[in-house]
């Protein structure tokens, strides 16, 4: 991992590892964090949903069900709609759970094939705190300066439940030191309102990241830069179109940079390549022909390597 005064003020690239070295091993898992880590991604991602007892849990889903065997060890627990709620489990009771790579609900397949079998490997569930230790010990041990990259996950529905996400994420990461722009920690939301609520009613003086889904939020940018200091789009809104073999991009990236944003699009894996013929050229076009200031990356090792031949 690289170290980095200021994201804003040094015009430095950074790879992302999507979900810790998801690529490799089931995701978000301390082992596929630890990877990441080894393999000096500059930032480790961090999804967030909220236990009962308010403990932020590192997990992409407000679900446990396509990523853990809760079904057998608590099936009483199954809301009307059929699925099991992290948010009904108490941090203890989630601790019982065995973590599996994610199964695609529509497919009935391990979205990595190939790798650990349902039911095989002793993986966990862990906690924000626990995965804070766990890089900032690494950190110590290495003498690197990996940053992490949690993301606030679907904070209406937190709300409804009666939960503060944010206020209590952003208490512990200040806790652990996290507190400025310059402290290796970049909090990223899909809400626009929650992520504007944590700059201005909040007060956080974070690095922030507002993540892009539709493309209609492209247009937004001068709103977004009110409170944000970067986005992170969907890849695909950077594109335009290939002409004579090479593509040509939406003015997205330009212009964000014209309103002071970085820009760290996602997400990029081997087994995706879509249009692109190998990765290197995936990790190209976006790095170097597109001009991004970061990738979030199922495989940290192959954009560390990418970045220190380019
Ligand atoms: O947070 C950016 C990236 O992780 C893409 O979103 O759905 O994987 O959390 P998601
Ligand atoms: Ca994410």
């Amino acid at each position: 991992c690289s170290k980095k005064e200021s994201m804003k003020t040094k015009n430095t690239k950074i790879i992302i590892a999507h979900r810790g070295a998801s690529g490799y091993l089931p995701e978000h898992t301390l082992e596929a964090k630890a990877m990441a880590h080894a393999m000096n991604a500059d930032f480790i991602e961090q999804d967030l949903v909220l236990s009962k007892d308010n403990i932020p849990i590192v997990i992409h889903d407000i679900y446990l069900d396509d990523v853990t065997n809760v079904a057998q060890i608590f099936p009483d627990k199954k809301r009307i709609d059929g699925r099991f709620y992290v948010i009904d489990f108490t941090f203890d009771e989630l601790k019982k759970l065995q973590v599996s790579e994610r199964f695609d609900p529509k497919t009935g397949k391990q979205v990595y094939p190939n790798r650990f079998p349902k039911e095989k490997g002793s993986f966990r569930l862990h906690s924000l705190q626990e995965e804070i230790e766990l890089i900032q010990g690494l950190n110590k041990s290495t003498g690197k300066n990996c940053g992490i990259y949690p993301e606030i996950k679907a904070p209406a529905f937190h709300q409804k439940e009666g939960k503060n996400i944010s206020e209590i994420v952003l208490k512990i990461l200040a806790n652990y030191g996290y507190k400025t722009k310059k402290d290796s920690c970049i909090l990223q939301c899909f809400d626009a309102k929650e992520l504007e609520r944590i700059r201005k009613e909040l007060e956080s003086n974070l690095f922030l990241v507002q993540l892009i889904e539709f493309p209609e939020e492209t247009t937004q940018l001068a709103y977004f830069a009110s409170y944000a200091d970067g986005i992170g789009p969907w890849y695909k809104q950077i594109l335009d179109k290939k002409v004579n073999g090479k593509w040509t991009f939406t003015n997205l990236v330009t212009e964000a940079h014209q309103f002071g944003l970085r820009v760290h699009p996602y997400t990029f894996r081997v087994d995706q390549l879509g249009e692109f013929e190998s990765f290197n050229e995936l990790l190209h076009t976006f790095l170097i022909d597109a001009n991004v200031d970061g990738v979030f990356t199922d495989f940290p090792d192959l954009g560390v390597s990418f970045l220190k031949q380019n």
